[in-house]
């Protein structure tokens, strides 16, 4: 016996859908929230025959994303040519299903192992010693920029081993705002494609410009001629049964996959510590304890991360409460039934992260930033599905280790050197594809005592990371 799924009444008229979603995104955090808890921790739409499900119940999401995670694939809102998320990214890694996902992710799995991890150390490192000396001297900046250029650096040169210059990095972060403007726009999603609407055209702008980026990557690595081993050496050595290697497009697929998935999510990660931080004084006094007692102004090497404990449960308390990839969705790929409720084939099943970790049956006090909560006795106790930044089961973020072990090191590296105070009140989470501060970021950058002078932060320190 399966339980109808409680929600709204049926759209019949695409219009007052329209009207309606529209109102809804403005305030979707809000409304979501507000949904579960009128209607439970499932919550059904259904316009123009689509079933669209919300969902923040740990047991259920751990079906979807692990125990059941063939019968999901991704749905329109990834695989849409012209609507999803496809349009921007073609068939990369968070896109295609199949034989073809499992080929190109066991492809890629070795440029995020442990070994590798360790050279993109020093990369980071390096990184964020170029954001330190940014600093210097400067009373203010929009920190959501200066993040989203130092995590789009380290992931070119990291995978890529490709420098990016400033236009570069700008004409990148317009694409990327394009596409996650593109997945908020309930008119862009729903109205037929021959309307040209403005943004539709400016998009077609930002994808010419980030294909002339990623395809010069391509050749520049091709011209190179030798081996160097980076993630693009492995796609393009990469050769199935018949001997046939990849295409230049899905070369360039996987390239702007790992560009959008790999830079974005981080910079959002620390933009939201940096605000977390500003507005909970305590921890950060007690983060700057850590740091002055393990670095003593020194610069972090991967090594040091194992004493940086509290560090880590700083950036693992952020995502909890600003989780970057605040949703991700499925599609069954039969008629199921899921926790007693009946999902149809094709109905697209929506996991709130950002619901599920503010729940207060799984964290006491949930909107209270609070580090110490991360102690290994109440992970254990956790359920499965109630902890999801990156997702879980054979998806679960193939950059995953790296984006930690990137967060952990910048943290800790700009943490120790810097203070950082809101300029004004705390911008409000943008939910467009990942969660952004609202018109950006705007601090005040105050160096810390200990802050070692120019001498100290020399690149001989870098060497022996
Ligand atoms: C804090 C940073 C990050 C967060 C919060 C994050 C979050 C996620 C989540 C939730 C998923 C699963 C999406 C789904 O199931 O539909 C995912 C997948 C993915 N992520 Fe990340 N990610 C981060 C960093 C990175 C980095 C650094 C890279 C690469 C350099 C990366 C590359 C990918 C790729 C390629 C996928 C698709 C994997 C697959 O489907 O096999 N991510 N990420």
């Amino acid at each position: 016996m399966t339980t109808p799924i409680p929600g709204y009444p049926p759209f019949k008229n695409p219009l007052s859908a329209i009207i309606m979603m529209n109102g809804y995104m403005r305030h979707f955090l809000e409304r979501v929230e507000q949904d579960f808890a009128r209607f439970g921790d499932l919550f059904s739409f259904e316009i123009s025959g689509q079933q669209m499900l919300m969902l923040r119940d740990p047991e259920m999401i751990h079906e979807i994303t692990t125990r059941q995670a063939s019968q999901f694939v991704k749905d329109a809102t990834y695989t849409d040519p012209r609507r999803g998320l496809a349009y921007f990214l073609g068939n990369g890694l968070l896109i295609s299903d199949g034989e073809f996902w499992r080929r190109q992710r066991k492809l890629m799995s070795p440029a995020f192992h442990h070994k590798r991890l360790m050279s993109y150390g020093e990369i980071i490192v390096r990184e964020s010693a170029r954001v330190i000396d940014q600093w210097r001297g400067v009373s203010e900046a929009d920190v959501d920029a200066d993040m989203m250029h130092a995590t789009l650096d380290i992931v070119a040169k990291a995978l890529f081993s490709s420098d990016m210059n400033d236009a570069d990095v700008q004409r990148i972060g317009a694409a990327m705002t394009s596409i996650q403007e593109f997945s908020g726009d309930q008119a862009q999603q729903i109205l037929p494609q021959w309307i040209p609407l403005p943004s539709r055209l400016a998009q077609r702008k930002h994808i010419a410009a980030l294909d002339e980026i990623v395809y010069r990557v391509i050749a520049e690595h091709r011209a190179m001629g030798s081996d160097n081993g980076d993630l693009l050496w492995m796609l393009l050595n990469a050769r199935d049964e018949d001997g046939n290697g990849m295409t230049d497009r899905q070369l360039r697929d996987e390239l702007v996959t790992l560009f959008l998935a790999g830079h974005e999510t981080t910079a959002n990660t620390l933009n939201w510590v940096w605000v977390l931080l500003a507005q909970n004084p305590h921890v950060e006094a007690q983060l700057h304890e850590e740091l002055d007692r393990v670095l003593g102004g020194r610069l972090p090497t991967l090594e040091d991360l194992k004493s940086l404990t509290y560090t880590e449960q700083v950036i693992k308390e952020a995502m909890r409460l600003y989780p970057p990839a605040f949703v991700f969705s499925r599609m069954p790929v039969e008629d199921m039934e899921l926790g007693g409720y009946p999902i149809k084939k094709g109905a697209q099943v929506t996991v709130m992260s950002w619901s599920v970790q503010r729940d207060a049956r799984w964290y006491p006090d949930p909107l209270a930033f609070k580090p110490e909560r991360w102690t290994p006795d109440f992970e254990a106790s956790l359920p499965k599905g109630a902890y999801i930044p990156f997702g879980g089961g054979p998806r679960i973020c193939i950059g995953m280790n790296f984006a930690l072990m990137e967060a952990n090191l910048l943290l800790a590296a700009l943490g120790s050197r810097y203070q950082l105070r809101l300029i004004g009140d705390a911008p409000a989470p943008m939910p467009l594809l990942t969660l952004r501060p609202k018109g950006g970021l705007h601090m005040r950058i105050i160096p810390r005592a200990v802050t070692p002078t120019a001498e100290n932060i020399n690149f001989q320190q870098i060497e022996r990371v």
